[in-house]
């Protein structure tokens, strides 16, 4: 007893210190109603499929820190960063206490809100797992509104964002929705056919794996080796507008046209039971440039085909969206033919300029303003 007597002045202190500490910060747990969730995320939570992430509407934000818990990608996840809706920086984030870098001049808006958006911007290394938020003390997180405008995107890796310097967040369907300041949720995998096949490292093609939760690096991790049914209840507010581009590792793969036909209608079907009166966009391929001047082009005439085949099942909201010659070498990287960065923000703009023309309007401003 003589032992722990001599303790006893300790509680002061402690007592002192932990006043002091949670004085200058607060901890919000990840079940918190006001964290708004866009994407795909499990049950740890944890995210998967480039651009997924979350919202924050915050009084008084003068603090920030992720904690992350242990299915986070090691050593990092790339997550993007966007402060009242300027641009996206990177920040790699870890499994523990991550510290978001604020502008200072958030330090004069006190009184004022911000909005914080995060998401993973990777095709791969991008699982975040959220155990809480760090809010400076005096901070107040409120409800974020999301937009009444909701994208889903469907693709591989000419949607994902592969081999940008900010991944998805510098791809143009993410550049679409900030467009319309509208919500996202880019489901798109390098390397993945829309058949159900093996390709590039993907166990499934697109038409199997956009409707899991995982995506296909599910099956290289030995934490979550696993793939579990996406309750697209969660998608809220579900999707307004459905764009699809995809077709390009089918083709490589040699399906031949009428299996692609085929694979894609039924695919279109299958949306339909969840999407069952959004307007569908059907990208026609841009094609593969080359240093010459051509263009290497795959399923000609064949995305009309399928469009024509459900409009003829009496489906009249599909669209063909006829992307020829929005991609020109100058416009990709020339080892990959991927669209590079500006390459991504030209396709942006065509796509936006055809949507407006289509007649879609962006809001007038964000849902939630700051
Ligand atoms: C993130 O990590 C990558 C790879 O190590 C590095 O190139 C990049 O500079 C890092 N970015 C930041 C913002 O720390
Ligand atoms: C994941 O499970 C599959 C079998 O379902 C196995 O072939 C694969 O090697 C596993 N991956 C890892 C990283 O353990």
């Amino acid at each position: 007893m003589r032992l722990f007597s001599g303790l006893t002045f300790l509680p002061g202190i402690a007592g002192a210190l932990a006043a002091a500490t949670t004085s200058q910060t607060k901890t919000i747990p990840n079940s918190h109603p006001a964290i708004y969730y866009h994407g795909r995320w499990d049950s740890s939570p944890g995210t998967w499929w480039a651009g997924s992430g979350l919202k924050l509407h915050v009084k008084h934000l003068c603090s920030l820190a992720l904690n992350l818990g242990p299915h986070t990608t090691a050593p990092f996840a790339a997550v993007g960063v966007s402060i009242d809706y300027q641009d996206f920086f990177t920040v790699n984030a870890s499994a523990g206490a991550n510290v978001i870098p604020l502008s200072s001049s958030l330090a004069d808006k006190r009184g004022d809100t911000t909005v914080v958006r995060i998401n993973v911007e990777g095709w791969q290394n991008n699982r975040i797992n959220l155990e809480s938020v760090t809010l400076n003390s005096d901070a107040e997180l409120l409800p974020y509104g999301p937009s009444r405008l909701a994208f889903q995107f469907i693709g591989d890796s000419l949607s994902a964002g592969q081999f940008l310097p900010l991944g998805v967040d510098q791809a143009w369907p993410f550049l679409v929705g900030e467009h319309f300041r509208a919500e996202h949720r880019i489901t798109a995998q390098p390397g993945a056919t829309l058949t159900d096949m093996v390709s590039y490292g993907n166990v499934h093609g697109v038409s199997f794996q956009f409707f899991r939760t995982e995506d296909t690096g599910y099956y290289y991790t030995t934490d979550h080796n696993f793939t579990t049914p996406w309750n697209f209840a969660r998608d809220q507010p579900p999707a307004t507008h459905i764009v699809i581009h995809i077709g390009a590792n089918d083709a490589s793969h040699s399906i031949s046209d009428a299996d692609f036909v085929e694979v894609y209608s039924k695919f279109l079907a299958h949306l339909r039971t969840i999407y069952k009166h959004q307007p569908i966009f059907v990208f026609t391929p841009w094609g593969w440039p080359s240093a010459d001047g051509s263009i290497s082009q795959y399923y000609e005439g064949q995305y009309q085909n399928i469009v024509d085949k459900r409009v003829a099942t009496g489906d009249k909201n599909i669209f063909l969206v006829d992307t020829t010659g929005w991609v020109t070498f100058a416009d990709v990287f020339p080892d990959n033919q991927h669209p590079n960065v500006p390459g991504h923000a030209k396709i942006a703009a065509k796509f936006a300029a055809w949507l407006e023309n289509w007649g879609l309007r962006a809001a007038p401003q964000w849902a939630t303003p700051v």
